[in-house]
């Protein structure tokens, strides 16, 4: 089939390679002259297993495509994917400029019968919106050509993304016409074989669905950061309330982690502008609305901490903190929302120098923390080390953020006898803390009990 995508970020480009590596004809488009430029020449802009791989074979063969002349992009295309972003306006709704804006530029152009597909993340309601965009560019020309507008959420997890499209649990289609059903049904049996997971419902419907899905799952995990910081003032390890309450099938063991907070570019976006749905139809969403509360909360967790470890902040000015990750989680470069940026900022605040090692974030952590304090002020604050082992070096303690594999089994005696603090602060609660306190290290986690070096 040809396919045109509308987007080449994240969303777009994992879903046109994977659409491409199965045998379709796939059209990236991006306003972005640069942003094509790059991928033309094989530059990946984003960090996501396997997509480099994925788009150079695609590329090679011919099947993946990169354009900015939407001219090009329509006459490619029988079905054309919306996957431009859906940032958060200043009242937390999703900005519709791009995605409508992209509607218009499709209504100007089609010739042929096209299905066009909704994949970014839109609050409901918005497919009729495309659906008068489009529309509205038909009647300016006298056009009557036929469309569809169909829902298909994408539920793709950063650091797994082109697993998660090949192997989805499943794939929802909202349509309210039978031959675009039938189309997607195509399109995905290559994804869905021997286990049908397509899922079709009204338009609506699937549109709400992809807002329910992540705000269950921020809901979930704001339910055990509350209850991690419980477990800390009565003695008891979150840990083990979570092990022992995940086994029950009707809870699950997934997303049960208590850490410094969700992050990324979903949750917190989606939880907003959920919230704003809400209150735009006079419903207060008290439980989201918590949901944020405790998440905005629990990225100052640790700063407390350190705080409380030191006597008091004023006590922190001078020292040097090691910190292990910057992404908002392991296996991605994207900083978006990641806590290590509110702990960075309270940490220059205090006056502390911070040595940060990320696998793969530095730069992109560069960027928008130079962005956020000026360029001179990052300077003297902060160092990115090359690796673990040189961001401890001359530090007083270390600050586990981002849980990457590479951290996961560090020499704590070694650690012992570098880090001047003899202290270690686990923001994700990777480490055993009997074994850091053995080794002559404190440790503090995230609702656990906290303990003095052996
Ligand atoms: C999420 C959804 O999982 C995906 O289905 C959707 O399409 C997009 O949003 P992503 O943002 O890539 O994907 O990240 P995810 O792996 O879901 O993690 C989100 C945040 O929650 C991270 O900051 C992570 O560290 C945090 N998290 C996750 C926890 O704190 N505890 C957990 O148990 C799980």
């Amino acid at each position: 089939m040809k396919i045109t995508i509308i987007g080449t970020g994240y969303v777009g480009l994992v879903s046109g390679a994977c659409f491409a590596d199965v045998g379709n004809t796939v059209l990236c488009l991006d306003v972005n002259d640069e942003k094509i430029a790059m991928l033309k020449n094989g530059v990946i802009p984003i960090h996501e297993p396997g997509l480099d791989t994925m788009v150079e074979r695609n590329a090679a063969a011919g099947r993946l495509l990169f354009s900015t002349s939407y001219d090009e992009a329509m006459a490619h295309a029988e079905c054309v994917f919306l996957a431009v972003g859906t940032p958060p306006d200043e009242d937390g709704s999703a900005d519709l400029t791009h995605i409508l804006a992209a509607a218009r530029s499709i209504g100007q152009r089609i010739e042929t019968p096209v299905v066009v597909v909704d994949k970014s993340t839109v609050p409901v309601g918005t497919a009729d919106k495309v659906r008068a965009a489009i529309q509205g560019e038909l009647d300016k020309r006298g056009s009557t050509v036929a469309f569809s507008v169909v829902s298909n959420p994408e539920f793709l997890k950063e650091g797994a993304a082109i697993d998660d499209f090949m192997r989805p649990d499943r794939i929802v289609v909202g349509s309210d016409d039978a031959s675009a059903t039938r189309l997607m049904r195509q399109l995905y049996a290559p994804f869905s074989r021997n286990h049908e997971k397509l899922v079709e419902m009204d338009v609506r419907s699937a549109e709400l669905t992809k807002y329910a899905a992540n705000a269950m799952l921020a809901t979930r995990i704001s339910f055990m950061n509350e209850l991690a910081n419980l477990a800390e003032v009565l003695g008891a390890d979150i840990e083990a309330v979570r092990h022992g309450m995940g086994l029950d099938p009707r809870i699950g063991s997934q997303f049960l982690y208590a850490g410094m907070g969700y992050g990324g570019s979903c949750f917190p976006k989606d939880v907003k502008a959920l919230v704003k749905t809400g209150a735009d139809h006079e419903q207060t969403l008290h439980i989201l609305e918590a949901t944020e509360r405790v998440n905005d909360n629990q990225k100052n967790v640790l700063f407390k901490k350190l705080s409380r470890f030191y006597g008091g902040v004023e006590h922190l000015n001078g020292k040097t903190v090691a910190l292990w990750g910057l992404s908002f989680k392991p296996n991605t470069d994207d900083m978006r929302e990641a806590p290590s940026l509110i702990l960075l900022k309270e940490l220059f605040a205090a006056g502390c120098r911070v040595r940060a090692y990320d696998p793969v974030a530095s730069s992109e952590a560069l960027r928008v923390l130079e962005r956020d304090h000026g360029a001179a002020r990052v300077e003297e604050m902060l160092t990115i080390a090359s690796s673990a082992t040189a961001a401890v070096d001359n530090a007083d303690v270390l600050v586990l953020v981002t849980e990457w594999k590479e951290f996961r089994a560090p020499d704590f005696r070694h650690l012992a006898q570098t880090l001047r603090g003899k202290a270690i602060f686990d923001g994700r609660n990777i480490y055993d803390p009997a074994e850091v306190a053995e080794a002559g290290l404190a440790y503090e986690g995230i609702g656990r009990v906290s303990r003095k070096a052996a």
